[in-house]
């Protein structure tokens, strides 16, 4: 057993997720040797883990493959909120769709969140799993008939929801509330390494540090991982989040969004319920446990991948924390980011037509954590020909095209616009650059990613992402290369910390 390392998530440890920080997992090898399986999984975050659990309990020899490690992805850096109520969603999807869309969506996450109780009761997993209600409020009057409409449409739809007029505990403006019953609350990295451990006794072949580059279909299936092992499989699934694979263009039917997170040490007591408000950026609330005492989690400040200044938008969050509530001080602090699809509902079932044995699951929102687990046990079930009643809605290959089109055309045309106009900028010296900063130089095909260190050494990339070429910009938080297409990115060494892309920068 060792301590979790996500050092590659980002090049500058205060950055680490404090669910990173305070959990350990065992340590999974690489995939050294060619291997042959009924199926092969490709990411270790919750969808992977969940379904690979899943398939191994069906009787199939499975791999389960992840690039870094378990959980270091999104699944180790989000708020760890697991439930069914999402901002406003279910007033959206009746009118984008109808009821029985709006139905499927729910039941779907309020599954996901009884499985995650079932298997961390099944498998004895300390995970601080405490039941709580989640509230999404107006943060003024004029969001009052958008929550109650909220809070009515998920009641008639089944789902377990009320109207509140105010929310006591919460030192701000409330201008009503929806509040769903029985959600969740937990620690996603004490879990998903429990689950990992899970899956691996049930006889899943766990490997880290093991990038797919590769994926032909076939049969069987054959993917190749960085290093040249050679891994067949009669299925394979691909959860890295956005699929590493192209040909079901999900990259243009979502958009990367990052959004910001802190703890905070308050002189006053911690708000204990789970709340999101309503506003654009919304804030998002809820109370962690730890060593130290009960913190508040913030989080916030989202915007497009690549597109925003990281230190702001957290001096921003520090900010709204500290307007509002009696902070002492500000404990751990960390980024994640989320895949946003045009249409609203998330993609499970097939990679691209007539792939019945490549399956995906992606476009989860901010919600992973509930939808992700449902979406491992849709793709589990249809691998193992087990019938399951939301395969269909949420299946890829769908067409909404009323629902998601003008998002489709907005997201699309910004990435292509990024594309041109980053390469006719007009760039800064390296003689600007301070230790500890970064910045694209140069023009044209030629500029270059360039990081001087805190020793004054320069570091020097191709600013071209490898997913689509887009141009790279500097995180000057975390001290990465984001890209703002599709939301690649990449540490100071080049290496892909998130797809699509699946090839570092070269050097210069
Ligand atoms: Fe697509 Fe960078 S992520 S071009």
């Amino acid at each position: 057993m060792t301590a979790v390392d996500h050092r590659s998530a980002t090049a500058a440890p205060e950055y680490l997720s404090y669910w990173a920080k305070s959990s350990s997992g065992d340590e999974h090898p690489e995939l050294s040797a060619d291997l042959h399986v009924d199926a092969a999984v490709v990411g270790g975050g919750i969808i992977g883990v969940t379904a690979a659990l899943a398939l191994a309990g069906a009787g199939l020899d499975v791999a389960l493959v992840e690039a870094r490690q378990i959980g270091s992805g999104a699944s180790g850096y989000n708020t760890a909120k697991v439930s069914s109520l999402h901002a406003l969603t279910y007033s959206k999807l009746v009118s984008s769709y109808d009821d029985e869309v709006a139905r499927a969506y729910g039941q779907m996450n309020e599954a996901g969140l009884a499985a995650v109780r079932e298997l961390a009761a099944e498998h004895s997993i300390e995970c601080d799993l405490r039941e709580k209600p989640n509230y999404t409020y107006a943060a003024g009057a004029q969001g009052r008939d958008s929550i109650r409409e909220e809070a009515e449409v998920a009641a008639r739809l089944g789902l377990p929801a009320a109207f509140e007029d105010d929310l006591p505990e919460l030192p701000v403006a409330v201008g009503g509330a929806v509040r769903f019953e029985r959600q969740a609350e937990f620690h996603p990295l004490k879990y998903l390494h429990a689950l990992a451990g899970a899956a691996r006794d049930a006889g899943v072949r766990v490997h880290e540090r093991t990038r797919i580059v590769s994926l032909d279909q076939g049969e069987p299936c054959e993917l190749r991982t960085e290093r040249g092992a050679r891994l067949r499989a009669r299925h394979v699934i691909v959860a890295t989040h956005l699929p590493i694979f192209d040909r079901g263009l999900y990259f243009a039917r979502t958009h990367p969004e990052r959004s910001y997170v802190i703890l905070a040490a308050l002189r006053d007591s911690v708000p204990q319920g789970m709340y999101l408000s309503d506003e654009s950026p919304a804030h998002s609330l809820r109370a962690v446990s730890s060593p130290a005492g009960e913190l508040l989690m913030v989080g916030g400040e989202s915007h497009k991948a690549g597109q925003a200044d990281s230190s702001e938008r957290y001096r921003s969050l520090e900010e709204w924390t500290r307007e509002r509530f009696s902070v002492v001080s500000v404990e751990h602090r960390w980024a994640t980011q989320d895949n946003i699809p045009n249409d609203t509902l998330p993609m499970i079932g097939r990679l691209w037509p007539f792939s019945d044995r490549i399956l995906t699951a992606t476009g989860m929102r901010k919600w992973g954590l509930a939808m992700g687990t449902a979406a491992g046990r849709i793709l589990a079930d249809r691998i193992s020909a087990r019938p399951n009643p939301w395969a269909d809605t949420f299946d890829p290959m769908r067409l909404h095209p009323a629902a998601g089109g003008p998002s489709f055309i907005k997201e699309n045309a910004d990435d292509g616009a990024r594309f041109f106009m980053d390469r006719l900028r007009r760039r800064g010296d390296v003689e600007d650059l301070a230790p500890g900063q970064g910045a694209v130089l140069g023009s044209g095909l030629g500029q270059r990613a360039v990081y001087r260190d805190e020793a004054g050494t320069l570091h020097e990339l191709s600013a071209r992402c490898t997913h689509l070429g887009c141009i790279v910009s500097f995180n000057d938080a975390e001290r990465t290369w984001d890209c703002p297409c599709h939301g690649s990115r990449f540490a100071l060494d080049g290496e892909v910390i998130e797809g699509p892309a699946v090839r570092p920068l070269p050097p210069r």
